[in-house]
């Protein structure tokens, strides 16, 4: 049994989509429409979009890889790569997704501690995310891991108006 980080590069760009449809497709279908859903893989998860935010230096994309298959990826930002202004002194947790057969064995927290990492070695004050307020897995999630609510920001789910709750750790 291993768990290996890789971080992305272009190669990894089909990989990434597929990943990325598969793991929003599952965390979210149930309780959106077909269309909503598909409007947001086709905008957010499309080539050349992924491609534009693999090759953004503010970005960075790691791979979990448990026994030799992708079991997640997380997506962190820095300074205006952020979907929102928070400053030069935050790093953003965009994407944090690991496929359902994989959950809750410690990959989440895995990833999220690599996040964390990457904030302290460049000197940031806090790390921060945005989540929809009825994922509730996620959001007991991350009050598990120290984040606290800080804020609330929209979120298009197709045409669909949604709340995401922002939620900040402060680091030491
Ligand atoms: C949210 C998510 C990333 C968590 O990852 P995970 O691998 O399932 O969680 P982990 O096994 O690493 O859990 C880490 C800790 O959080 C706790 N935890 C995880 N989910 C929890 C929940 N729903 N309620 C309470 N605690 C929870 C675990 O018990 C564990 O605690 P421990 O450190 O004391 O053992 C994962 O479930 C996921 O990808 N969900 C679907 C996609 C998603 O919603 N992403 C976030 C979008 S904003």
């Amino acid at each position: 049994m291993s768990t290996i980080l890789k971080k992305c590069s272009l190669e990894d760009l089909l990989k990434l989509q597929e990943i990325s449809y598969e793991t929003f497709t599952e965390t979210f279908k149930d309780q959106n429409s077909p269309e909503n859903l598909s409007a947001y893989l086709e905008r957010a998860y499309n080539l050349k979009q992924l491609e534009k935010e693999l090759s953004n230096i503010s970005s960075q994309f790691f791979f979990v890889y448990f026994n030799d298959e992708v079991a997640g990826y997380l997506k962190v930002n820095t300074n205006d790569a952020q979907s929102e202004e928070m400053g030069d002194e935050s790093l953003e947790v965009e994407r944090i997704y690991i496929r359902s057969k994989f959950q809750k064995h410690g990959l989440g927290k895995y990833l999220l501690n690599k996040a964390i990492e990457i904030a302290m070695e460049r000197n940031k004050k806090k790390i921060w995310l945005g989540v929809w307020e009825k994922n509730e897995n996620a959001m007991a999630f991350y009050k598990k891991m120290g984040f606290v609510q800080t804020g609330a920001h929209s979120f298009y789910m197709g045409d669909d108006e949604q709340t995401d709750i922002i939620m900040t750790k402060t680091l030491i």
